[in-house]
C-alpha cells in the first residue's frame, strides 16, 4: 500500500511494516478504559444497596421472606421441631442449609469430621430435640461450633436443626467415634397425634 511505511529495525533480515490499530478501536479501548473505573466505583464500593454483594444479600433476604410468608416465624421448640421433621418439603429447605453450611465439619452424610458425628444416639451438648435448635443459635465449646443465630433466618435454624434430628438412628460409623452420652429417644410422630412412624 502507498502508506506502508517500514519501521527502522531489522531482526534476522526481517523488516516489518508500521501497521498501527485503527482509530476506532482506540476509541472503543479508552471508552472501556474510562468506564471501569466509574464501574467499579459504583458497583462495588459506592451507592448504597448497589454494590453486587449488597443487591445479593437482599435477593437472598427477599426470596426467604416469600418462601416463609406460608408460615410465619417459627419457634424454636420442641412441637415445631417434630411437625417439620416430617414436612419433606420444608425439610428440604434445612437439607439444603446443611449442606451450605454445615457439612464442610460434619461431613455430608452427618458422620462428623470437625464436628460430632450426628447420627448416633450419643450427644455432646443435646438431651432433648428442642437442645439441637439451642447449639445451633448459640454454638458451642467457644466457637468450634459456631453460632448461628445472626447469620440465618430463625426458620432456617428450625429447618436444618429438624434436618439433623432426623439424621439420628442412621449410626452412620464417624471417624471420631461416639462423643457424650446417650440422649432420650425423640418423642414420635406429630404432635397432633398423627403418627407418620
Ligand atoms: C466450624 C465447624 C462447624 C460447623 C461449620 C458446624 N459445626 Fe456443629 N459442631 C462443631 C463442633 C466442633 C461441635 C462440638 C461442640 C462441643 O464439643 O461441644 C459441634 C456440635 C454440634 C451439635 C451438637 C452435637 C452434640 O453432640 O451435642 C449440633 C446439633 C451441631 N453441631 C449442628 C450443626 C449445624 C446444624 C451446623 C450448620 C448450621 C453446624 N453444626 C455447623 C463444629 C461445627
Amino acid at each position: 500500500m502507498a502508506d506502508d511505511r517500514l519501521l527502522d529495525h531489522v531482526y534476522d533480515g526481517i523488516q516489518e511494516y508500521d501497521n498501527p490499530c485503527p482509530r476506532w478501536w482506540y476509541l472503543v479501548l479508552w471508552a472501556t478504559v474510562l468506564f471501569s473505573p466509574l464501574y467499579f466505583l459504583f458497583f462495588h464500593v459506592g451507592s448504597s444497596g448497589w454494590t453486587l454483594s449488597q443487591s445479593y444479600d437482599q435477593e437472598v433476604a427477599d426470596n426467604l421472606n416469600l418462601r416463609f410468608a406460608e408460615i410465619g416465624e417459627l419457634t424454636a421448640d420442641e412441637p415445631t421441631l417434630l411437625k417439620y421433621m416430617h414436612e419433606p418439603d420444608w425439610l428440604a429447605i434445612g437439607t439444603g442449609v446443611y449442606s451450605t453450611h454445615c457439612k464442610s465439619c460434619h461431613a455430608a452424610d452427618g458422620s462428623g469430621l470437625v464436628g460430632p458425628n450426628l447420627t448416633d444416639d450419643v450427644y455432646k451438648n443435646v438431651r432433648s430435640l428442642a437442645d439441637i435448635a439451642k447449639i445451633v443459635e448459640d454454638g458451642a465449646a467457644g466457637g468450634s461450633m459456631p453460632a448461628w443465630r445472626n447469620r440465618l433466618h430463625p426458620n432456617e435454624i428450625v429447618l436444618v436443626s429438624a434436618y439433623v434430628a432426623g439424621l439420628r438412628g442412621k449410626n452412620l460409623p464417624g471417624p471420631r467415634g461416639a462423643e457424650g452420652k446417650a440422649a432420650p429417644p425423640w418423642p414420635k410422630g406429630k404432635p397432633d397425634g398423627v403418627d407418620l412412624q
